[in-house]
């Protein structure tokens, strides 16, 4: 059904006040948590915390329940936080990562209509209108920014080029061939098309129809939008998901660009001191943590998404109920995202060690190169290696090439250094140098 009008994709869901939200939340919350005790982890958990739907009678007592960590989702993998029979399933993503390291998240028909719906509503909000062309530059396949996006864009009624990542020429050629208005962008990528552009001799602003973009799936800066806006001559508009809460479409930018509204009819939204576990004052930056409201094959109760942001104070002049967040100012943990992929230095480790010719030392370099973050890893390798021809050191570079990009899913540059040349640190081993 389109309950679209004017400004509102759901007017319903996005403007009702503050007390009809917090309880659709509570009652939702009561569902979840029933939802959630058909997996063991949960029944577990709700056993040892003693805690059953009918305890929770506002929206405060949603700190009695248990968090949730990445590190849970990993133990539970693959199917041990299925809350439905697995018939009921009708698409997974999951984190790249062999075995010890990759996630899981399973959806059911409901569950993707619900998340198109979302994103749709994101859509929407900042004037896609079926009227639109919508590129979607962002992976497709495990990742969750391509089939993310292109369902909420089909939902809304918009023209739908599901382009996916790189092949820049190709971009550019359907962006002129079909007159593209709309675009999913990685903000890292979107520097380096200007660079292309610029080379191929087009200027977006005269030679392309551009106007409205959606950045995210990495940090990025202000400075960042304002300068891709100025050369595509677009409104570029911040969005924010992971793919434990589904993915894109979990906050986005209003047109007022003060912050993210967070869907609040979908997720109970805290922040916390990441040491302390406790709430932070309102305002004060700390760790995002989220629980889905409305979710059937996967709920997901609390979850540390280890993003740290705050709360914007106060309401916004759009009219919408839900809360804003600020831009992603950092993560509580180690992991980086290069190329819009996350990668935890651990995944690295794990490659280099598995491999005998591979020595105990290694340092990971994140530099900039024309614009896009490269992955650079010096790895120490036995001594003897040195005595054989370059063709085997080239194939063996070449190799561990091929198998870190196996794991992280971008193509590093591999330097082979010998033993005991890197520096030797005392203490912590300092393994990440950030250069960019
Ligand atoms: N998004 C889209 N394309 C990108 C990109 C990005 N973040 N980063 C680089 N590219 C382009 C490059 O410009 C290059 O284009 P070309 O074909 O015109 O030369 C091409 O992808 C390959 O680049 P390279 O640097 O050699 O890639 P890689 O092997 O290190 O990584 C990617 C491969 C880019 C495909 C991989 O990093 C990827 O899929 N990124 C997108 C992830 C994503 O969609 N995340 C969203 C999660 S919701
Ligand atoms: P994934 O689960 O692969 O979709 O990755 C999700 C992670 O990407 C989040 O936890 C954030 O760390 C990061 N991310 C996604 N969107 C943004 C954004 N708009 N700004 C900053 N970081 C983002
Ligand atoms: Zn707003």
């Amino acid at each position: 059904m389109d309950k679209s009008n004017g400004i509102y994709w759901d007017r319903e869901k996005e403007v009702m006040s503050r007390d009809e939200l917090e309880s659709l939340q509570v009652r939702r919350l009561r569902e979840t948590i029933r939802q959630a005790s058909k997996c063991k982890f949960y029944a577990d958990k709700f056993a040892e915390y003693g805690i059953t739907p009918d305890d929770i009678k506002d929206l405060s007592d949603v700190t009695r329940l248990p968090l949730t960590t990445k590190e849970d989702l990993r133990e539970q993998f693959p199917y041990g936080m299925l809350c439905v029979p697995k018939e009921e399933t009708v698409r997974l993503h999951t984190s790249s990562g062999t075995t010890g390291q990759a996630t899981v998240i399973f959806h059911t028909r409901n569950d993707l209509e619900q998340w198109a719906e979302l994103i749709a509503r994101c859509m929407y909000m900042v004037g896609v209108r079926k009227e639109d062309v919508f590129q979607n530059m962002t992976g497709y396949g495990l990742f969750t920014g391509g089939l993310g996006f292109h369902y909420g864009a089909e939902k809304l009624g918009a023209l739908t080029i599901p382009a996916g990542a790189g092949n820049s020429k190709r971009q550019i050629q359907l962006m002129q061939q079909f007159g593209t208005t709309v675009l999913h962008i990685i903000p890292s990528y979107a520097l380096r098309l200007m660079n292309i552009l610029t080379d191929m001799g087009i200027d977006p602003r005269q030679d392309l129809y551009l106007r409205i973009a959606f950045l995210g799936a990495e940090p990025y800066t202000e400075e960042i939008r304002q300068r891709v806006e100025k050369f595509y001559g677009i409104n570029a508009f911040n969005s924010y998901g992971l793919s434990e809460m589904n993915g894109p479409g979990v906050a986005f930018e209003c047109p007022e660009k003060k912050g993210l509204h967070i869907w609040e009819d979908h997720y109970i939204v805290e922040i916390i001191n990441p040491e302390t576990l406790e709430p932070v004052r309102e305002g004060e930056i700390g760790e995002l943590v989220m629980t889905t409201l409305a979710r059937e094959a996967m709920p997901i109760i609390r979850y540390r998404t280890k993003d740290l942001t705050r709360f914007i104070p106060g309401e916004c002049a759009c009219g919408r109920v839900h809360r804003r967040i600020d831009w992603i100012q950092g993560r509580s943990d180690d992991m980086i995202i290069i190329k819009g992929v996350n990668i935890f230095p651990m995944q690295i480790e794990q490659v280099l060690m598995s491999m005998s010719e591979v020595g105990n030392n290694y340092v990971i370099i994140l530099e900039k190169e024309n614009d896009i973050d490269q992955i650079r890893v010096q790895v120490e390798v036995h001594e003897s290696i040195f005595q054989e021809d370059m063709r085997y050191l080239n194939r063996l570079r070449e190799k561990i090439v091929r198998e870190l990009r196996s794991e992280i899913l971008v193509t590093p540059r591999v330097d082979l250094v010998e033993s005991r040349s890197l520096p030797q640190s005392e203490g912590k081993a300092v393994r990440l140098i950030d250069r960019r």
